[in-house]
């Protein structure tokens, strides 16, 4: 082939070229080193005498660079069309949004709450959910036999031994006298945790919820200590709202004397009512009798919320056992 039919024969066949193969092959047929057409043009141009040598050399030299940038080219317009062939790439469609789990409302409360106690300086401890009678009851003034021990219906546990009997705490106050077992006052702590009641339920009643149990004592700790708290708490937790306290005369064992903390909420029409939020008092002396603490030296109060209360009021939710339905219609919305 001399320099004319290379060209001829380079652009027929570059153009019919349909995969980055029979480029690949086209090149190697034209410029390639051993056996490429225009390179043995090129090799034999040391042969010619010298004015053919110039002529010839510069056409070849020519030739060369068009057949690289048309080689070049072919390989743009195959990656564009082959771009387009192969991927259905619509950017115009919307985007299918992925999916992500969140914490469930009633963690996020208790985490809200947490926060706002742990600001306050109070610390967070735990206790267990199977409790004996004598940390659920007896060490909280609420004898055997006693009428008050039934405000508490309870799940027994079938219990191996007949001088321990074991339940499902009704409440998370036994949390307090395990605490104060272990420490010296002064100290402040709220005990967050599941509590069970066998009970019939209702939009306001599960067997299953979970309070907040917080107790402070030491050296005259009063009532005016609790309120303090107490208010700036709610206050916090439904920011910055103004909020009416009522605390009510009320009886449990464990506290002396007891009240129970009514709150109202400024509403955007006037419509607000008082709602019940939380039991509290002063911790009964035989409490601390019970403990090993000197009733005439140190004093605290003590209080027990229950979450999906709070929670409720918060979100405006209707219905208790929406939180534990499993209804993801539910969930979602949080
Ligand atoms: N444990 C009580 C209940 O479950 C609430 C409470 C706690 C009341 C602490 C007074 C003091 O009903």
């Amino acid at each position: 082939m001399d320099l004319n039919e290379i060209r001829k024969n380079f652009f027929e066949e570059i153009g019919k070229a349909k995969d980055l193969k029979e480029i690949e092959e086209i090149r190697i047929k034209y410029l390639g080193r051993q056996k490429g057409e225009l390179m043995r043009i090129l090799r034999s141009l040391k042969d010619l005498p010298i004015e053919k040598r110039r002529e010839i050399g510069s056409q070849a030299n020519a030739l060369r660079k068009d057949i690289e940038q048309a080689l070049n080219e072919k390989l743009k317009q195959l990656q564009t069309t082959n771009y387009k062939l192969q991927t259905n790439l619509d950017i115009t469609r919307p985007g299918l949004k992925p999916k992500t789990g969140h914490l469930h409302p009633l963690t996020k409360i208790e985490q809200e709450i947490r926060q706002i106690f742990i600001s306050m300086n109070f610390s967070v401890v735990e206790g267990p959910e199977i409790e004996n009678e004598y940390y659920n009851f007896d060490a909280l003034n609420i004898p055997k036999n006693h009428p008050a021990r039934d405000v508490w219906d309870t799940f027994w546990i079938k219990s191996p031994s007949k001088s321990e009997k074991f339940l499902l705490r009704t409440h998370t106050s036994p949390v307090q006298v395990r605490y104060m077992e272990k420490h010296q006052p002064p100290f402040q702590i709220i005990a967050p945790g599941k509590v069970f009641r066998y009970e019939a339920t209702d939009a306001s009643h599960e067997t299953n919820f979970y309070q907040i149990e917080g107790l402070m004592v030491g050296e005259n700790i009063s009532l005016a200590n609790f309120k303090f708290i107490i208010e700036q708490f709610f206050k916090k937790f439904f920011q910055g709202k103004k909020i009416d306290f009522r605390f009510r005369p009320s009886y449990f064992p464990f506290v002396e004397p007891g009240v129970e903390v009514d709150i109202k909420i400024e509403k955007a029409k006037n419509q607000s009512s008082w709602l019940e939020v939380m039991g509290a008092g002063m911790v009964h002396p035989n409490v601390f009798k019970a403990v090993g603490y000197n009733p005439y030296e140190v004093t605290g109060f003590a209080f027990g919320v229950g979450l999906e209360r709070l929670a409720m009021i918060k979100y405006g939710i209707p219905d208790i056992r929406l939180f534990h339905s499993g209804d993801l219609r539910f969930i979602r919305q949080f």
